[in-house]
């Protein structure tokens, strides 16, 4: 089922990266494949997430300054088009800022710390002890970037859904106290890919380990992390019975092959025995080299015109300051502020 074809063209769809890192094949199939399928028929903002990406990043802000040209970058190597995205930086906006002031008055502090994304973060992160009041609150500026747009629609992957869900909660409080609907409640749009995993069929993917492949990645890049995939440990000899589940190469072919039928018939050569992890591992390498040549080219390409990069996020983010500050309006209507 392909879930876009049941929208209303009237949404409004808003959708963000933290800029902490170049994009991954997991964002790919996750979320900017779709992005690129609904530009045409929606109205969409991509936000360069840079004060979100300084929340956990304020130690080394460099990791994030200089990662926003290159998120600008993938996203234009994968086909989102400037003249139908709008795509704008966190930081220009500051009624988001605003926004996330006034929200915080409606979320306790446990609240925030039930968040499941948040609270698997702090752990992955080492912030037990210290947590960063710009992290804990995090989710509370992603409700300001979501309503900041009145977006009813949100495409991310499924473990944003606690972002959206606080989101909704701060909707219906400002909805409540304001006795009309001043903001739009937003839905999440999944992929219906299932979620890719690490290379090495670990962890979570991470832009901060090396168990992703990148869009921009070398073509030695892919090949080294496709010969370090993680196949079935117990598939000693070409000759043994392989298990195709849990098996990185194969739920690679399965997100990434044209040919299903190929990928099927693979398969049962495997779970037979005679094949290799080497002919499977080439398989996916040749499939993964023709997938990413077009998109690693289109990206250096960009970004060797940086001021063109620029001059996308000054127009993107001008566009987007006049939509957010009507929204500020409104809540601060609310809660009485408008007075001259
Ligand atoms: N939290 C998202 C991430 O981890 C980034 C993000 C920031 C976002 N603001 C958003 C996503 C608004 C969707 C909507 O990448």
């Amino acid at each position: 089922m392909n879930r876009t074809q049941n929208l209303d063209s009237q949404e409004i769809i808003l959708t963000g990266d933290r800029a902490t890192g170049p994009l991954h094949l997991g964002h790919y199939v996750g979320s900017l494949k779709q992005r690129v399928g609904l530009q045409a028929v929606h109205e969409q903002t991509i936000l360069v997430a840079d004060m979100q990406g300084l929340t956990d990043n304020a130690h080394n802000p460099k990791k994030v300054s200089s990662n926003i040209l290159n998120v600008v970058a993938d996203y234009l190597a994968v086909g989102i088009d400037p003249a139908q995205t709008t795509i704008c930086l966190q930081s220009q906006l500051p009624a988001l800022a605003e926004l996330t002031m006034y929200y915080s008055n409606l979320v306790t502090i446990s609240r925030l710390e039930r968040n499941p994304t948040v609270k698997s973060e702090i752990q992955n992160k080492g912030f037990e002890r210290s947590i960063p009041a710009g992290f804990l609150t995090y989710p509370i500026s992603q409700a300001a970037d979501i309503t900041g747009f009145n977006a009813s629609l949100v495409p991310v992957g499924d473990d944003q859904l606690p972002m959206l869900e606080q989101t909704n909660e701060i909707v219906r409080k400002v909805n409540t106290l304001a006795g009309c609907s001043v903001l739009t409640e937003c839905k999440p749009l999944l992929s219906n890919a299932p979620r890719l995993p690490s290379t090495d069929g670990k962890n979570k993917m991470s832009k901060s380990m090396s168990n992703t492949i990148n869009l921009g990645a070398t073509e030695k890049e892919i090949s080294e992390a496709v010969k370090s995939m993680y196949t079935d440990p117990d598939h000693l000899r070409i000759e043994d019975p392989g298990n195709v589940e849990g098996n990185v190469v194969f739920t690679y072919l399965d997100a990434f092959h044209p040919d299903e039928e190929y990928v099927n018939q693979l398969k049962e050569h495997y779970r037979r025995g005679g094949l290799g992890d080497g002919t499977t591992k080439k398989v996916l390498e040749e499939c993964l080299q023709e997938i990413l040549r077009p998109i690693r080219e289109r990206r250096i390409e960009f970004l060797g015109d940086k001021a063109q990069l620029i001059d996308i996020l000054i127009k993107g983010s001008q566009v987007s300051r006049e939509k957010t500050s009507g929204v500020l309006f409104d809540v601060k209507d609310v809660f009485g502020l408008n007075i001259f």
